[in-house]
């Protein structure tokens, strides 16, 4: 009974689906319990990306992330958050050979972390793995423009040009019932183009202000990453500096016998 309330106040993807046309919808990246219980008044969803390998586990790129990391940091985020839509990426590997392969691991993510639905990146060539998972109950947010996962193809995180492909992708992924696609990485003309011609919300990284809605890695937002920024993320907190402030504070208390007082 008590679930079934806290469930029932969670956004749900027919109302992420709705803000289309109505107001920008916003999400951000969310890895742990403690920062999505912060973040989940203020969002519609919070995405669990498999960004986390370059964000928290220090690896060079999102290719060694794997299902169980996903499931272990999709849950966590469930449990911080009582409002939000949770979404969980799925990781290089767990959906490209096949859509069964996709539906076994998706079907996996949903159960053991408790999310509304994945996220999955690709177009005209995903759209049958799409249909296939819609079809089975499992919400897709379909991710086009620059494909992390394909970074090492493409040689590199590079800004996507070719608007006829791009456009192709999400109108494929519109076809093929994805309740909302993230367009990474793309001139604005394009992601504008794109937002008016789809029927379903473009949640929109790098790729200008005309999307549907927004979304940022929340390390970048909130200046806690180390690694690279890029240059469309704006900053609206110092964390790291904070953070370094606070700990050489605190060794040098405790070097200084200040720290417990007596
Ligand atoms: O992995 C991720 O965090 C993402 C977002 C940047 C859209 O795919």
């Amino acid at each position: 009974m008590t679930e079934t309330k806290i469930m029932a106040k969670r956004t749900t993807i027919p109302q992420i689906m709705r803000l289309k046309g109505q107001r920008p919808i916003v999400s951000l990246t969310a890895y742990t319990a403690s920062l999505a219980n912060l973040l989940d008044e203020h969002v519609d969803f919070l995405l669990v990306g498999d960004s986390m390998g370059m964000v928290i586990y220090g690896m060079p790129n999102t290719l060694s992330v794997t299902l169980d990391m996903m499931i272990a940091h999709g849950a966590a985020v469930v449990r911080g958050s009582k409002k939000a839509c949770v979404i969980v990426d799925m990781p290089f590997g767990s959906y490209q050979a096949s859509p069964s392969q996709a539906f076994e691991n998706a079907a996996r993510i949903m159960s053991e972390t408790g999310c509304a639905g994945i996220k999955l990146e690709g177009g005209q060539e995903m759209a049958e793995t799409i249909a296939f998972l819609v079809e089975r109950g499992v919400p897709v947010l379909a991710h086009v423009g620059l494909l992390p996962q394909h970074a090492n193809q493409v040689g590199g995180f590079l800004t996507q040009r070719d608007e006829e492909k791009i456009l192709a992708d999400a109108h494929a992924v519109t076809k093929a019932g994805a309740f909302a696609t993230v367009i990474e990485c793309t001139e604005p003309e394009i992601s504008r183009r794109i937002s008016e011609e789809i029927t379903i919300p473009t949640i929109g990284i790098g790729a200008g202000a005309d999307c549907d809605g927004q979304i940022l890695v929340t390390e970048d937002m909130i200046g806690q990453g180390t690694g690279y920024v890029p240059s469309f993320v704006k900053r609206y907190a110092q964390v790291h500096e904070d953070i370094t402030k606070a700990v050489q504070n605190y060794a040098n208390d405790v070097r200084n016998r200040d720290f417990p007082s007596k």
